[in-house]
């Protein structure tokens, strides 16, 4: 479908007092006392940009002696300009304009001023206002040339994937035996199916590792994590349409899938996992990862995460991340970074920008994570038993996308799709929406 038709669709989406694409219930806010955007902006935020602050210091500390005094002399104003946004946020002021002259500045500015003009942190949409703290982080170090592409989340990455080797290894291991049944067992259909639901739970879970939700500790005990991907997959899936996804992808034959990616590191590899299965499995012919544009809700991956997650693995699974290199090279998988993934926007806008073209071209796109997913349904206050189809708006529009699949981990207050009785059943389960132990699978034909 061209661009001019995907504009037309997104008319039913649009108000009709301003023409406007709004979310469809109220959004999440973090002017809403005690909910977890409220204890967000209010602590983990802070949290987060105190972490930054330090890490850009550490960096300064750093600094070789024969360092050009510029650079010190910037990096001081980086550190006063993540300070003054911790302060403006805190205080609920205005998410004002950004000010430096990226290429995506403009759509952002134009989204401010059209959606949310002078609102206050607490005030705005808090999908708006989380996507805006990280897009400011971005505007702290791009004002100072010498820190334009400084990454100061990679420290963290880089320390929690170190942590993750040991099950990362073991994982590995067992995926071998998958991988070298992949083709053998093209006959056994069950033998695929069950092997497929397997990789899929190794990445869904692989979600639960987000260093944001740990606002920079590094208590996350993985070990625990990879025993229940192989054990218990399947407890705490609270939506679970994985027989549905495994049927559309087994039904595939070369095709080209997409991840849109999320976490770098552990997660990622998971990942990297189901997508190699998926190839020597005959299924995709072609694997596109839609990667971050610049450091993203901390642990997001970006195109130098990528690499450097397979650096890191290298030395530990060396024939695995030489298969993984050669894929690379040959053109079966590549990278791709759009710089949609790091707007404000809810993916009810993703017709009318040119990334909706790109995942045109795919057979099947995965979506992970919980970002993913609240820009998937709107963030905003849904029942739980809306169905996934009706929360994704235009996105259910047959030919919009490719049939698309979301692995999440719950993160936050937004979930749809449940049965009545799942409903029910987690009502007495306390923060159930957030903890990070229950998880989706929703799957749009
Ligand atoms: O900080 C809030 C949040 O958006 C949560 O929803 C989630 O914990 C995290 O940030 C991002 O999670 P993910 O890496 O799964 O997208
Ligand atoms: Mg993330």
């Amino acid at each position: 479908m061209m661009q001019s038709n995907s504009m037309q669709l997104l008319d039913k989406w649009k108000s009709a007092k301003d023409g406007l694409i709004h979310a469809p219930r109220p959004p999440l806010a973090g002017k809403h006392t005690g909910t977890f955007a409220f204890y967000t902006i209010r602590d983990r935020i802070p949290v987060i940009l105190t972490k930054v602050i330090n890490d850009v210091n550490q960096a300064l500390f750093k600094l070789p002696a024969d360092a050009p005094p510029a650079t010190a002399e910037e990096g001081k104003a980086v550190i006063e300009r993540l300070a003054a946004l911790r302060y403006q946020m805190q205080r609920d002021h205005p998410m004002r304009p950004l000010e430096d002259s990226l290429p995506d500045a403009p759509v952002w500015n134009e989204f401010l001023a059209t959606y949310w003009p002078n609102a206050g942190h607490f005030q705005a949409a808090w999908l708006a206002q989380e996507c805006y703290v990280y897009r400011r982080i971005r505007e702290a170090l791009a004002l100072s040339p010498a820190w334009a592409d400084y990454d100061p989340f990679r420290l963290d990455k880089a320390i929690s994937l170190e942590k993750s080797i040991p099950v990362l290894t073991l994982l590995s291991a067992h995926v071998d035996g998958l991988v070298q049944h992949a083709a053998a067992d093209a006959a056994d259909e069950h033998a695929r199916a069950t092997a497929l639901g397997e990789l899929i739970m190794f990445s869904l879970w692989g979600n639960a590792v987000d260093l944001s939700l740990l606002a920079g500790s590094h208590s996350l005990d993985t070990a625990a994590l990879g025993d229940k991907m192989i054990r218990e997959a399947a407890a705490g899936v609270v939506v679970n349409d994985l027989d549905r996804v495994v049927r559309a992808l087994l039904a595939l034959r070369g095709g080209r899938v997409d991840f849109v990616l999320d976490n770098a590191g552990f997660e990622l590899t998971a990942d990297l996992l189901l997508a190699e299965w998926l190839v020597a499995a005959g299924l995709a012919s072609h694997v596109v990862f839609h990667v971050k544009a610049f450091p993203w809700f901390v642990s997001d991956t970006t195109t130098a995460d990528f690499a450097e997650t397979l650096d890191t693995l290298a030395p530990h699974l060396p024939s695995r991340v030489a298969h993984w290199r050669a894929l690379l090279s040959e053109g079966k998988w590549r990278t791709h970074v759009d710089p949609f993934w790091t707007l404000p926007h809810a993916y009810y806008h993703l017709p009318s920008f040119p990334v909706a073209d790109e995942l045109r071209m795919a057979d099947f796109v995965i979506f992970k994570g919980d970002l993913n997913y609240r820009k998937l349904v709107f963030d905003c206050a849904w029942d739980v038993t809306t169905p996934f189809n009706e929360a994704i708006g235009p996105l259910a529009v047959p030919g919009v996308l490719p049939p698309f699949v979301s692995l999440r981990t719950c993160k936050s207050d937004v979930c749809v799709g449940l049965t009545a009785e799942t409903a029910a059943a987690l009502e007495g389960v306390k923060d159930w929406m957030v903890s990070g132990k229950h998880a989706v699978i929703s799957f749009k034909e």
